[in-house]
């Protein structure tokens, strides 16, 4: 059977997108002209949360094979659509412009017609953060996240958060890391510490140099090494020690062919946290011009929850703290030739 031609208006279902916009004041017979972009924005928005988790569970469905094979497309699949995903950020970093158009006085004309909805209950947003690697005891404000979404979003929400999140799936791949595992490609590597440790000899070389760095004022990051990538004592971060291990090599050996797509996974998450990070910088500005310290639509304490949340939702602080610990290139402990070898694209 031959296929029906398409349309675009029929390919696109505008139909239904563009009679999806019914203003309250419109139907109260008073019409607030910017009403109108209101609507339309928190649209585009919840269209771009949308294709960010369609890309987000295709990335997660990669991840989720037992064994992510570095030498197949399979990293490089999910690069690519966690650079999307950083772009489309940007995009929503931008539109806040556009809403910025309206004034406080435009937006009164209609405020009071919405309530008690609140962008608070975008679940498309919260479970984002639930999918990248928020838990909920890490939330902030925790109160209103049971009160103001119905209870079917924030069963959905939990669901989620029992599934493994992209953080803990990071987690398992980097552990995996298979060089310090491989003695073989360590047979000639000029160790200076010559030590031995419960640890690859390597690390102590990158200890003893790293140490070597501080100054006074920061020796307190000599502890913090041993700690967040040695296991020495109370951990504070979410990653592992093996997985922080992984991740600062990767960082430091970054110029090798082989590490530049693991290089590029941990840059993408940085930033995707700059940018949401970013969007809610912006978010807290707008709701402040536009409603001061009044409180939210949707009951919260507005500009001081907005802030928390900033301060506490970075879900990759973890990569964020490794450049406490890189030093400079030409003081890193040379790797062995069969190790550079393995590195190289002709490994
Ligand atoms: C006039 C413009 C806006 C104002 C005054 C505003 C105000 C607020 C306030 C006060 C809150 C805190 C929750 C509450 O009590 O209501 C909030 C949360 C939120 N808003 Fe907006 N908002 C605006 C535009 C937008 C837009 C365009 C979006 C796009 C989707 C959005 C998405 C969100 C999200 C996702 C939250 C929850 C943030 C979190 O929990 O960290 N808002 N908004």
């Amino acid at each position: 059977m031959s296929r029906q031609p398409v349309e675009y208006t029929e390919y696109l279902q505008l139909e239904k997108i563009l009679h999806a916009q019914e203003p309250e004041s419109f139907k109260e017979g008073t019409p607030a002209h910017d009403e109108m972009l209101f609507i339309i924005i928190h649209q585009a928005y919840e269209l771009w949360f949308k294709q960010i988790h369609f890309e987000l569970d295709s990335a997660i469905r990669v991840m989720l094979q037992e064994e992510v094979n570095d030498n197949s497309p399979a990293l490089q699949t999910i690069v690519h659509r966690t650079s999307r995903i950083v772009t489309i950020l940007k995009v929503l970093v931008q539109q806040i412009d556009i809403l910025e158009t309206m004034t406080p006085l435009d937006f009164h004309d209609f405020r009071d017609l919405l309530r008690p909805a609140s962008g608070f209950q975008s679940w498309q947003f919260k479970m984002l953060e639930a999918r990248l690697g928020l838990k909920f005891d890490h939330r902030y404000g925790q109160e209103y996240y049971l009160s103001q979404l119905k209870p079917q979003y924030v069963d959905l929400i939990k669901k989620v958060e029992a599934e493994p999140t992209w953080l803990e799936l990071l987690e398992r791949w980097l552990v995996r890391m298979p060089f310090f595992a491989d003695q073989d490609l360590w047979q000639h590597y000029q160790s200076i510490t010559k030590e031995s440790s419960e640890h690859h000899v390597f690390w102590n070389d990158y200890r003893e140099v790293y140490r070597s760095t501080l100054s006074a004022e920061e020796s307190g990051n000599a502890d913090a090494f041993d700690r967040i990538f040695l296991g020495q004592g109370e951990q504070h971060t979410t990653l592992s020690p093996a997985a922080m291990r992984a991740a600062l090599f990767i960082k430091l050996y970054s110029g090798y062919p082989i590490l530049q797509q693991p290089f590029q996974m941990i840059q993408n998450m940085l930033d995707i946290d700059e940018q949401m990070a970013t969007w809610r910088f912006r978010h807290i500005n707008m709701v402040h011009r536009m409603i001061g310290s009044r409180v939210g639509t949707g009951g919260s304490t507005g500009k001081e929850y907005l802030q928390g949340a900033l301060n506490k939702h970075y879900v990759f602080r973890d990569f964020a703290l490794l450049s406490s610990f890189l030093i400079e290139r030409k003081r890193l402990p040379e790797l062995s030739p069969e190790l550079q070898k393995r590195l190289g694209f002709w490994g």
